[in-house]
């Protein structure tokens, strides 16, 4: 479990299902990711679950600390084709926009990871589109690599959402293992 000024990050549970299927249902957090059945939804979640078991890490679910309410996730996920670089990611319900939640949850993600993993670089991708994802990557002090932008390979030829685009963050000096 990690602990923001505001947020838990912490493993999944049966009960974020229902939030994290209402996050699927809105068109705003989901414009720029694949759509989800509720099938895939839940299928997700056991992967998140049965991940965070075999690696200690994933992108946790994020609690608002205040409130006690799953807001979204965040987290590092390890290598795994098409990705061969552990990857920071996050997602987080429509209402908890705007107020640096993701940011504080990223911030957290990357200094657990710097001190847990012994990785040189964790990695970021997104769709080019989706200004507030790379934005966040941007604030983070990640750099885009644009000579690794890359067709995503789980998304049919022709999907505007298929082409992404890769941003890397280097471990600070200090912080060795
Ligand atoms: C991508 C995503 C996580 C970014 O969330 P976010 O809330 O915009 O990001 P941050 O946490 O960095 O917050 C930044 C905003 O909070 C504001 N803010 C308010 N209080 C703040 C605080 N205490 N600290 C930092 N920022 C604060 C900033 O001014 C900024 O506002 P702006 O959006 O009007 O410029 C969110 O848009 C999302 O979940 N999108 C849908 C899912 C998705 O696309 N995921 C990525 C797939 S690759």
């Amino acid at each position: 479990m990690i602990e923001t000024s505001r947020l838990i990050l912490r493993p999944w549970r049966d009960d974020d299902r229902e939030p994290f299927w209402a996050m699927a249902c809105d068109s705003l957090v989901m414009e720029y990711l694949p759509p989800l059945t509720r099938a895939e939804s839940d299928a997700a979640v056991d992967r998140m679950i049965a991940t965070e078991r075999e690696h200690g890490h994933v992108f946790w679910a994020i609690e608002h600390k205040a409130e006690s309410n799953f807001i979204g996730f965040c987290g590092i996920l390890p290598p795994r084709p098409p990705v061969l670089e552990y990857e920071i990611g996050w997602r987080l319900a429509h209402h908890a926009w705007g107020q640096g939640f993701a940011r504080e949850a990223a911030e957290a993600s990357l200094g657990w990871a710097w001190e847990n993993l012994s990785v040189p670089a964790i990695i970021a991708m997104t769709n080019l589109a989706n200004t507030r994802s790379w934005g966040l990557m941007e604030r983070l002090g990640m750099i885009r690599h644009p000579n690794e932008d890359f067709d995503h390979p789980a998304l049919a030829e022709g999907d505007p959402l298929r082409p992404h685009i890769l941003y890397r963050i280097h471990r600070p000096s200090a912080a060795a293992v």
